[in-house]
Order: C-alpha cells, then sequence, then structure tokens
C-alpha cells in the first residue's frame, strides 16, 4: 500500500472505462475492490478481471454498495438515479461517495447537453436520493485515461472537486494524492457540480474539436 489512505473495502458502481479505470485504481493501493454492476458475470467483465482488473471482485450495484466503506459512483449519468434504488439508499449511509458522473445528453447527437443544468446538477440529485452520505463530485473533468497516476507533457491539469462535507472532501484528497493529483481544488459545496458537470461539456468539445483527447485543464494562480 503505497498511499496514505488506509486500506479501506471500496464499492464502485459502474463497469464501464470509468469504473473499471477507478476499481483497478483503489486495487493498486491495496484496497478491497468490489465493482458494481447489473450482470456481474457478463463475458468482458470476466476477461477485464484476469486482466486489468486482477484483484477485483464484481457485485450487483447492491452488493456493491453494502461492501464499501468508501463508494464511487461511475454509472451512465442518466441512470444515476435507478442505480442508486437498485444499490438501496441505506447502504450509503454515512459513507463518503465519490461522484464522477456527468448528465450527457445525446438525444441530439454530438456534442452533447447537459440533461440537468441552472439551479440544479446531477451531482445534487445525488445527494438529495442519499442525505445520509457525504457526496464528493470528483474525477469528472477529465479523460479517465488520466485518472490514476496521470502525465501529461505540460505539467499536471488540476482536479476540481465539490461537496457540503469538508471530512468527506479530506478523504477524497488522500484518495487524489494516492492516486497522482496531490493539489486537488475545492470549489466548494455540491452546487459546485453545476459547474464541474458543465466543464465536462467544455472537455468534450475540445476533444471534438481537436480531434484528440488527451487535454485536461490547469489552475493557474498569477
Ligand atoms: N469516459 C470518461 O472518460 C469519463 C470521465 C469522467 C466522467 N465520466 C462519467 O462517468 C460515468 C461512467 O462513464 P463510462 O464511460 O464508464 O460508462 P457509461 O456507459 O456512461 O456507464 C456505464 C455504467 O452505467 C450503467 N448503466 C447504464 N444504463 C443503466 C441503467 N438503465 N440502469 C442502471 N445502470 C445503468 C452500466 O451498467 P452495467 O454495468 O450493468 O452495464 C455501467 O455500469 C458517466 O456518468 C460519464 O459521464 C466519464
Amino acid at each position: 500500500m503505497s498511499g496514505r489512505l488506509k486500506q479501506r473495502r471500496v464499492g464502485v458502481l459502474g463497469s464501464g472505462e470509468v469504473g473499471r479505470r477507478l476499481a483497478s485504481g483503489f486495487a493498486s493501493r491495496g484496497h478491497r475492490v468490489v465493482l458494481g454492476t447489473r450482470d456481474p458475470d457478463k463475458p468482458e467483465l470476466r476477461e477485464w478481471l484476469s486482466g486489468e482488473g486482477g484483484g477485483v471482485e464484481t457485485g450487483t450495484f447492491e452488493q456493491t454498495a453494502a461492501h464499501g466503506e468508501l463508494l464511487v459512483l461511475a454509472v451512465l449519468g442518466t441512470a444515476a438515479e435507478p442505480a442508486i434504488a437498485d444499490a438501496g439508499p441505506d447502504n450509503f449511509s454515512g459513507k463518503v461517495v465519490i461522484d464522477a458522473t456527468n448528465p450527457l445528453d445525446f438525444s441530439a447527437g454530438f456534442p452533447p447537453k447537459l440533461a440537468i443544468s441552472g439551479e440544479d446538477s446531477l451531482g445534487e440529485r445525488i445527494q438529495r436520493a442519499l442525505p445520509d452520505a457525504k457526496v464528493v463530485k470528483a474525477f469528472n473533468t477529465i479523460g479517465n485515461r488520466y485518472f490514476i497516476d496521470p502525465s501529461f507533457s505540460e505539467g499536471k491539469p488540476t482536479m476540481l472537486i465539490a461537496g457540503d462535507d469538508e471530512d468527506a472532501k479530506r478523504t477524497v484528497g488522500d484518495v487524489l494524492a494516492d492516486f497522482g493529483w496531490p493539489d486537488p481544488v475545492d470549489i466548494g459545496g455540491i452546487e459546485g457540480s453545476r459547474e464541474l458537470e458543465a466543464i465536462c461539456i467544455a472537455w468534450v468539445k475540445i476533444g471534438g474539436a481537436r480531434g484528440a483527447w488527451d487535454h485536461g485543464f490547469k489552475l493557474l494562480v498569477g
């Protein structure tokens, strides 16, 4: 175990690239990780478990949420609330929940729009669905290939986080430090998800315009 976060049981809800990347990242730091999906036996997951996902177990969303002392929500944004309902909101009580989701709406094609915007955000909806959990938005403004040990030719980008609970944000700061993001910038309460989710749209538009997905945002102070 190389990082500062003591060994924990971690539950990662989501079996896409984001969930897999974070699950293998936590496993690589010595945590006991379950990755949650609607179908724990699906062949592509079994293949992943025998390679990059070595050391990770799979479970249903409910088993995963019950397992984790620390939880990560990494599902399709528009499925976040149903996934939480499947997982059982009581299984989140008192826990830190890292919310990596974005409420992307591709119904009108590329670039996507935000399915939730203005005076609300998916991060806030997730916190409202889980009133006894401590939700911290993180990882949603950068491509998943950079989540663990990010390496850029022009220096590290900035990880932006938001959440209501200060202790939870310190815990997420420890996770980030272990993953190679030593200086996250905390933009305040969970309502900051409104800005962080909008930044994802800017990130996607820039990727589309450049035809490349190897960029990140950095906060510079003069
Ligand atoms: N791609 C990136 O680099 C990136 C970076 C930052 C943030 N994000 C955000 O991270 C989240 C995950 O992204 P992703 O690219 O890994 O995969 P994704 O395709 O957005 O999500 C896959 C996950 O969503 C679940 N899901 C889909 N429909 C569902 C439904 N109707 N009910 C319950 N669960 C459902 C899937 O369940 P099963 O496991 O059962 O298939 C799977 O676990 C998204 O919100 C995305 O916007 C993505």
